[in-house]
């Protein structure tokens, strides 16, 4: 029994070291990012906050602010805004996720967030918004774009097939509370 005990502690370690390791190398990477010109997609600024996450809380019901300011901070350089002539009318939040795999060391980045404007849909914001932020993701070696999408989020998921994403699995509970979702991948190299 005392010996489940010390392997579950050490699993627990190892988990929270690779998250660590992870979190770390990110950062790193963030910090070192080459902006692209990209006209009226910008990074975030703190003042655009407030409208940005007024834009998160109309297009989710259960999104999590805390998270957005988070990724704002910290990883300001993938936070992109896209605007219509001074107004905000949409985002995106990645976040890099370094990988090992058998190709050996990747860049990796995931879509944290992604919402337009209800007044702007059906504009081709976020299909800009998406096609810039990925080409400046391949300028910075990402090898790859991953998102998590719930499986009936058909304006979402056309969305992202339409840039190129490919569903690579159906999970469950990333997405929400018993819910599923596609993984979806674009592959950048
Ligand atoms: C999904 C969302 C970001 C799309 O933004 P948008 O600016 O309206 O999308 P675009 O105008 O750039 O559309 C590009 C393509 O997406 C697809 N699409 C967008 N809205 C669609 C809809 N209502 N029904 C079907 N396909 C749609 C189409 O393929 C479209 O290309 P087309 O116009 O040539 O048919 C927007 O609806 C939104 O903010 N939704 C709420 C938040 C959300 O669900 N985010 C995704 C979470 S994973």
């Amino acid at each position: 029994m005392g010996n489940i005990k010390i392997h579950a502690r050490s699993i627990g370690y190892l988990i929270s070291l690779k998250k660590l390791l992870c979190d770390t190398t990110g950062n790193l990477l963030v910090k070192k990012w080459k902006s692209i010109e990209k006209g009226d997609i910008v990074s975030i600024e703190e003042h655009m906050l407030p409208e940005v996450l007024r834009i998160q809380a109309e297009g989710f019901k259960n999104g999590s602010s805390e998270k957005l300011i988070r990724y704002s901070k910290n990883s300001k350089n993938i936070f992109y805004v896209i605007k219509n002539v001074d107004e905000i009318v949409g985002y995106c939040a990645y976040y890099i996720k370094p990988a090992l795999s058998l190709k050996g060391f990747e860049k990796k980045s995931v879509i944290s967030s992604i919402a337009i404007d209800r007044n702007f849909r059906g504009r081709g914001f976020a299909e800009r918004l998406l096609k810039s932020s990925t080409e400046e993701m391949k300028a910075n070696g990402i090898s790859s774009v991953l998102l998590y999408v719930n499986i009936n989020n058909l304006p979402a998921i056309h969305l992202y097939q339409k840039i190129g994403f490919r569903k690579i699995k159906q999970v469950k509970n990333i997405c929400g509370q018993s819910e599923k979702c596609y993984e979806m991948e674009l592959r950048l190299v």
